[in-house]
């Protein structure tokens, strides 16, 4: 993203408008050269560290092919690029333990596409997508759940729930829950859910919460971990990622080392 005076330009001039007014060529040269220029930011995330995995190899390749799915993440699809590196991270992790895998909130599939592509796909474990696909209001989210559905060539492995949470569950997780993504920006509905998804989880399995730290509070997502006996940390990106507490150990036993 180019800035100047510590302001992003797009944040000036709308970009599509920016877009519009410049030859396609000039455009993406003068991207290219700006983009080198700077540090790019990713949803409020700068670093200094080298991030070039975010844009090179088997994820950016899934990715930039699946961001302009969505008009909201065009152009340069850093918005949402480190958010889906890290679920894809904690799913393949996930998934060395058994069980199936859960997307709540679909809309264009970026995420779940960056999943699927990365580490279902093959792995025989069912990938159930649960978005009610309403007509659009407003949010901008997709309302044609064909298109999102092609980008899964098909598999019968994945599976669409087309029903808000909590009402989809349960779902048919005959092998447990290795892997939940809930994001829906709906807190209430994702509370409602995960009693039912902590249970369903594995001793391996992770939960990872998208607008979990983007809230005004975590409390209730962490009381409601706590009473299932988990635990949930925050990543830079304001995810949080909710694992199992070990069954037969008493809590306190847990946080002495
Ligand atoms: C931010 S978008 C999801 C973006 C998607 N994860 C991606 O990476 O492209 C939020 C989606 O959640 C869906 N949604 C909202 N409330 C929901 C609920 N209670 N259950 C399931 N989906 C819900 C909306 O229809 C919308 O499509």
């Amino acid at each position: 993203m180019p800035y100047f005076c510590g302001l992003a330009i797009f944040d000036i001039v709308p970009v599509r408008v920016l877009r519009d007014l410049v030859p396609p060529l000039v455009w993406r040269a003068g991207v290219r050269v700006l983009r080198g220029r700077s540090t790019p930011t990713y949803q409020g995330v700068t670093s200094l560290a080298d991030l070039s995995a975010l844009h090179r190899g088997r994820f950016a390749t899934v990715f930039d092919e699946a961001f302009p799915n969505n008009p909201d993440l065009r152009p340069d699809g850093n918005l949402t690029r480190l958010r889906a590196y890290t679920t894809m991270t904690f799913a393949a992790i996930a998934l060395r333990g058994p069980g199936d895998v859960v997307s709540i909130g679909i809309s264009y599939g970026v995420t779940p596409k960056v999943v699927y592509e990365l580490v279902v796909k093959g792995r025989d474990r069912n990938y159930h997508l649960v978005d009610p696909f309403w007509p659009k209001d407003g949010a901008n989210y997709a309302d044609d759940p064909a298109p999102v559905m092609a980008q899964f060539g098909g598999d019968p492995c994945v599976r669409l729930h087309r029903n808000t949470a909590p009402e989809a569950l349960p779902l048919p997780l005959d092998r447990g829950l290795a892997f939940a993504e809930l994001c829906t920006g709906d807190q209430r509905a994702e509370l409602a859910s995960l009693p039912y998804l902590i249970d369903q989880l594995t001793p391996q399995g992770v939960i990872v919460i998208d607008d979990y730290g983007w809230g005004p509070s975590t409390v209730p997502y962490d009381r409601i971990a706590e009473y299932f006996n988990a635990q949930i940390f925050v990543q830079p990106t304001g995810q949080g990622v909710l694992t199992k507490r070990p069954a037969n150990r008493p809590r306190s036993a847990a946080d002495r080392c």
